[in-house]
């Protein structure tokens, strides 16, 4: 949105995909040790989002929200300290309407929504320190235009405490009515593309349920050209390193998330990741990709079914290219300077994975395993259209 903070897509970590309701005010505070401890914060890893189920199923009496006595009993204000002690910022989530959404569903009690209190709401967050919030929409009987009024009303109350704060939305269960087919850029800062992304590859067509990596990589592709500074597509939290996936799909989504221009909110269990799970969350190369300040979305410039190819330009006239095997075997991958949006005869290919460089001319090409990413920085063309520039690869980068 106009004004906003958020200049490069957000990255953090969020609650709701390895907790969802059982969380209380210790493990996110764990959470958010781990994120330093890891490396993660150097990485560029700034928001600590506690999502839904922190509050108490009831407000106060002069009808503030407040943090579960039980599960959150130092109150959201000192969560708030604890994490900007740490050098890092703090996220909340709320809802439009009545309910959220875990109260729509009837896992947990009460009926809190920010819907008609969206002022005074706005007022508490920015008591309490807060940078982010996550607006989770769950009314299935809401139409286009009630979404629109709602979500600006909090936008503008928002703005109202002065204080900068991340404005998350998320449309929800209306995404096929408006999430995917609304420019939101001028409400939120960012918003969600699809329904939840869990650790799944891929489940039967584009608009199933539940989406896996393939599926919102499919509906969030076509919307490239939205994402910019201040307006992100969001097409959700990150399920890199959880259970559903291998190794190479977590490395395959970190890579695609990256080319998108997508948050990178890690969505595991941070305080027991592995090694190789923490270091494909703060692999330098594609962070930097992710938050290269032109902030262009990767936009898919070949899709040959179960082979894509992204593209993402960046700042420095270079350009992200990401060799993307859906299949369940290996394939080779090719694509030309001229396809990948630049001109010239003499290239240096950089190894988003080992961070090794090649001089090259030719295609760009790989031989990518079963649901692996070969992604690159090419860099020396010029950023115009060419017909005649060809690049080749090593091979290399594969994962
Ligand atoms: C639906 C959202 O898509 C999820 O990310 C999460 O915030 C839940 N609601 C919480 O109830």
């Amino acid at each position: 949105a106009p004004g906003s903070p958020a200049l490069t897509p957000p990255m953090g970590w969020n609650s709701w995909n390895s907790f969802g309701c059982d969380i209380n005010e210790g493990m996110i505070r764990q959470a958010t040790d781990a994120i330093v401890s890891s490396g993660m914060r150097d990485a560029g890893y700034q928001y600590v989002v506690v999502d839904d189920c922190w509050y108490e199923p009831q407000r106060d009496g002069a009808g503030n929200l407040r943090a579960s006595a039980s599960r959150f009993p130092s109150g959201m204000k000192a969560l708030g300290d604890h994490i900007h002690a740490r050098g890092l910022k703090f996220g909340i989530y709320m809802a439009p309407t009545d309910r959220t959404c875990a109260q729509r569903v009837g896992t947990y009690p009460g009926s809190t929504g920010s819907g008609g209190r969206e002022a005074q709401d706005a007022r508490t967050f920015a008591s309490w320190g807060v940078d982010y919030l996550k607006y989770d929409w769950c009314n299935p009987w809401g139409t286009r235009d009630e979404q629109v009024a709602r979500f600006t009303a909090m936008r503008d109350a928002l703005r109202a405490t002065g204080r900068p704060i991340v404005y998350s939305i998320n449309p929800n269960s209306l995404h096929a009515i408006t999430g995917d087919k609304y420019d939101w850029g001028q409400v939120a800062d960012l918003w969600r593309t699809t329904e939840d992304l869990l650790d799944i590859w891929q489940n039967g067509n584009v608009n199933s349920y539940p989406m896996g990596v393939g599926n919102v990589v499919d509906v969030t592709a076509p919307l490239a050209a939205q994402a910019g500074p201040g307006h992100w597509n969001d097409p959700d939290m990150l399920v890199v390193g959880r259970p559903g996936l291998t190794l190479a799909e977590s490395r395959s989504h970190f890579a695609l998330w990256s080319l998108m221009a997508a948050p990178l909110m890690a969505g595991n269990d941070i305080r027991t990741m592995s090694g190789d799970v923490s270091a494909i969350l703060r692999n330098p190369g594609l962070i930097a990709v992710n938050q290269d300040r032109l902030g262009a979305g990767g936009r898919r410039v070949r899709d040959d079914g179960n082979t894509e190819v992204f593209a993402k330009p960046l700042s420095d006239g270079s350009v992200a290219v990401g060799l993307f095997n859906r299949g369940g075997g290996s394939a080779t991958i090719s694509t030309t300077a001229a396809q990948v949006g630049l001109s010239g005869s003499s290239f240096t290919l950089t190894d988003l994975w080992t961070g090794g460089a090649t001089g090259s001319s030719g295609t760009i090409s790989a031989t990518v395993p079963a649901h692996g990413v070969a992604a690159f920085r090419v860099s020396g063309g010029s950023p115009v259209a060419a017909t005649t520039a060809r690049l080749r690869g090593t091979g290399s980068g594969r994962c």
